[in-house]
């Protein structure tokens, strides 16, 4: 896969283009991913630039069809290609690792989450342009090899998927689909469970046997046998153990009795809960969680988003927070992104957002919230629909659905504009935030938002 160079969302304009928050775990720069279509090139994800900061949840919001799970899939190099396009763009991981001075228990060199971010090899921590002078190691998760990729996804960075059915491998069980995880990442930590040596040549190549479900014939006979049978059986010991505490986790009922199971034979609601012990089973630095409880019922809602928030206290995890529910991003999220017609309106702290909306789109979405005080009839959708994506002009993509549009509006593309104060940062993609000096515009031609504009 190859990415052209990063080129930002529009020409005008990019004088004010605000840093981005370099010190982020993720920063995704000028995304772009399109997708070939008979009607042409659909540019589903279009010039997204967004930050995930260590430990925080971040919510990326927008109607069906904006792109929130193509970005998400993307950052892992998830969205298969064809008949994807990676047009353009960068995701810098800043990867973390176990912290040295406590060996990951916690202490007060790693705010007791056990893990620390590794200094950029170039400057030794100092900053230079490798590391965008934030000192710390930084990778282009677009442009590594494959096999540093796969040490990361899953393991460093993990992802619950929208659709729990397709995510699952529907021809192995419960238990070899969990246990895959731990092989691959945590070998060293099931061998010290089973009592075995790390440096044991024979519990490493049963290791990697048990890893690749490549145990038949021959092999499972001389398993039978000792010295391999004591080690198979605390193995296998160490694996279910480690396996029933992430399903517990999740708060599934009797796990040791689904150990066997393959997904067809799960409920929705357990085949989530299986992704996400699958999920949590690493630790990771990044969860990666695309409406990962519209399966779920209410009670098993709260529990996973109790468990998410766990994971964050203990682990310092980062979590990207994708969905359709305003008031539960209001709920769970520090930030919010607004994803429109793939590309962000806006992005600002959630206290700030649904205080002070500054994008029409956002203000039509949070009009469109039910809340407790509404009165029957009161609910405003948002007039017309997301605007076709297939080689779109430049032009504010909202343009054909906003009360405030004008000409300008039509013929030029916004780009995020930094418009909160020092306190409280808050971007967005509107021209009635924008500088006409900036743009070379008069005053007069851009737009005036009301209080109600959408
Ligand atoms: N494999 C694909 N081939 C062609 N187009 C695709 C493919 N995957 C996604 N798209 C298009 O990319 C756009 C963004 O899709 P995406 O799945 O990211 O939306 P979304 O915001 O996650 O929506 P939802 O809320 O429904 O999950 C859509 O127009 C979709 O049709
Ligand atoms: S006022 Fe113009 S730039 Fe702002 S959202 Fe409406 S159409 Fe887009
Ligand atoms: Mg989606
Ligand atoms: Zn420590
Ligand atoms: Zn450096």
């Amino acid at each position: 896969m190859s990415a052209d160079d990063h080129q930002p969302r529009s020409a005008a304009a990019v004088d004010e283009r605000p840093d981005l928050d370099a010190a982020s775990l993720i920063s995704v720069r000028g995304l772009r991913v399109h997708f070939e279509t008979k009607r042409g090139r659909a540019h589903a994800v279009d010039g997204v630039d967004l930050d995930i900061r260590d430990g925080e949840t971040i919510g990326l919001v927008g109607e069906t069809g904006s792109g929130k799970s193509v970005t998400a899939r993307s950052l892992l190099r998830l969205v298969p290609m064809p008949p994807g396009v990676l047009a353009g763009g960068s995701v810098l991981y800043r990867p973390k690792q176990v912290c040295g001075a406590c060996s990951g228990s916690g202490c007060t060199a790693c705010g007791q989450v056990g893990r620390r971010p590794i200094a950029c090899r170039a400057c030794d921590g100092a900053g230079c342009e490798a590391c965008e002078h934030t000192g710390r190691h930084t990778v282009d998760l677009l442009r590594i090899s494959d096999t540093e990729l796969r040490e990361i996804r899953g393991n460093r960075i993990a992802m619950i998927f929208q659709d729990p059915g397709k995510a699952l491998n529907p021809a192995l069980t419960i238990r070899q689909q969990i246990a895959e995880v731990f092989l691959e990442h945590r070998s060293g930590e099931l061998l010290q469970a089973a009592g075995l040596e790390d440096g044991d040549r024979r519990a490493g190549r049963l290791m990697r046997r048990s890893a690749h479900q490549r145990v038949r014939g021959i092999e499972r006979l001389m398993l039978k046998l000792p010295p391999w049978r004591g080690r198979q059986v605390k193995l296998s010991t160490a694996i279910d153990d480690a396996v029933i505490r992430a399903l517990e986790d999740t708060r599934i009922p009797n796990p040791r009795k689904i150990l066997t199971n393959y997904p067809h034979e799960l409920s929705g609601g357990m085949k989530q809960r299986v992704m996400i012990a699958q999920a949590l089973a690493c630790d990771p630095d990044l969860l990666i969680a695309d409406e990962p409880t519209t399966a779920l019922d209410v009670t098993i809602q709260a529990r996973i988003l109790d468990l998410i928030s766990e994971l964050q206290q203990r682990r310092g995890t980062a979590v990207l927070y994708i969905s359709h529910d305003l008031s539960l991003v209001k709920r769970v999220c520090d930030r919010v992104a607004v994803l429109y017609a793939g590309q962000i309106a806006e992005v600002s702290d959630v206290a700030e957002l649904f205080r002070r909306p500054m994008h029409p789109y956002t203000r039509g979405l949070l009009a469109a919230v039910p809340s407790a005080e509404q009165q029957r009839g009161q609910l405003r959708a948002i007039r017309g629909t997301v605007p076709e994506l297939v080689d779109p002009e430049p032009a504010c993509r909202f343009h054909t659905r906003c009360d405030a549009a004008v000409p300008l509006c039509a013929s030029r593309e916004p780009v995020l504009w930094e418009r909160g104060d020092g306190a409280a940062p808050h971007r967005v993609a509107c021209f009635a935030h924008a500088d006409p000096q900036v743009l070379g515009v008069d005053r007069r031609e851009l737009p005036v938002l009301d209080e109600g504009s959408s």
